[in-house]
């Protein structure tokens, strides 16, 4: 058993992702938590509940909010224009009975790792700043954390925000450094894979079609939450009914590292620049800078990705 924690700014994209998760055999999800960006932290969470709830795994799932704003700066609010104004593309999901924790994020996930030594790994699909906070409150978690799979950055596929820097990272550069600089086992799912794997209207027909008896509730909310998330890659990304996989991808590179090819090289977060604030600076030369080294996906099977994700509810 794969025992994961998933961080999350729950949109459409970070949903599909908590829904694998929570179908895919052999992996416990042992908590979530939430912050700012697609939505606030509170509405992600939320989001998140609703999720749990229409998911109903075999176990209780706990969800804490965390940091509603970068480590630095403020947040820039939600991005109703991509993921609708409630954040799951305004698909109104069944209310969950359960509650939040009382407890912030960053300390269900020193909670976590400290629970679960050396077998737990941490999955950020949002800004790394609960992490982050854990990071700065706990140092001591370091060498109990498995690993730590991130979506977030980009090396060489053009950025999402800026020329050079994808949204995760550039929403809060500060907290991802400190991620970077951590030494942590850290891998990125960055624009470079997750623009290589689409998530088609084909494949949304085929979810429908193969999906479990007790996974068609799942299969109609993906379709209908698409259709926000598609409008949006088409008119900003030309992309005719379909769009890339971010986040759903950083799970399933975590549960299937062999869908993956990575490349390691020293890196930091660059935290200044107009541009390039939120910027990878992964160091290839043979005298490189000195920073723990990161292990970055630069090429993915984006079929058996996609296939392995629509699986998880057939
Ligand atoms: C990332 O930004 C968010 O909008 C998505 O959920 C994903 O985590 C892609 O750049
Ligand atoms: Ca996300």
């Amino acid at each position: 058993m794969q025992n994961i924690l998933i961080d999350a700014d729950t949109g459409i994209d970070d949903s599909i992702a908590i829904l694998f998760a929570l179908k895919q055999p052999g992996v416990r999800v042992v908590g979530v938590t939430t912050g700012c960006g697609n939505t606030s932290a509170a509405q992600a969470a939320e989001n998140t509940l609703r999720l749990i709830h229409l998911a109903q795994p075999p176990y209780n799932v706990p969800v804490a909010i965390g940091a509603n704003a970068p480590l630095v700066g403020q947040w820039d609010g939600p991005v109703p224009h991509i993921h609708g104004n409630n954040g799951i593309g305004d698909v109104e999901l069944p209310v969950s009975p359960q509650k939040p924790l009382a407890e912030p994020a960053c300390d269900l996930i020193i909670r976590m790792v400290r629970k679960h030594p050396h077998q737990l790994t941490l999955v950020t699909l949002g800004r790394m700043t609960n992490l982050a906070l854990a990071l700065e409150k706990a140092p001591d978690i370091v060498p109990l954390v498995k690993n730590v799979v991130f979506m977030g950055g980009t090396l060489h596929h053009p950025g999402n925000v800026s020329p050079v820097c994808e949204a995760n990272l550039a929403g809060d550069p500060e907290a991802a450094d400190l991620v970077f600089r951590a030494g942590l086992d850290l891998t990125m799912v960055g624009l470079d894979v997750t623009m290589q794997v689409r998530l088609t209207a084909h494949h949304l027909d085929m979810l429908e079609k193969y999906a479990r008896e007790e996974n068609r509730p799942i299969a109609a909310y993906i379709r209908q939450a698409m259709k926000v998330y598609y409008q949006f890659n088409r008119l900003q990304n030309n992309c005719l009914d379909h769009c890339p996989v971010h986040d759903p991808l950083a799970v399933l590179a975590a549960v299937d590292p062999s869908l993956v090819t990575i490349r390691r090289a020293p890196a930091r977060v660059e935290c200044g620049g107009t541009f390039c604030r939120g910027m990878v600076v992964a160091d290839f030369r043979e005298h490189p800078i000195d920073a723990p080294y990161l292990s970055i996906c630069t090429e993915v099977d984006a079929r058996k990705a996609v296939e392995k994700l629509i699986t998880a509810f057939t």
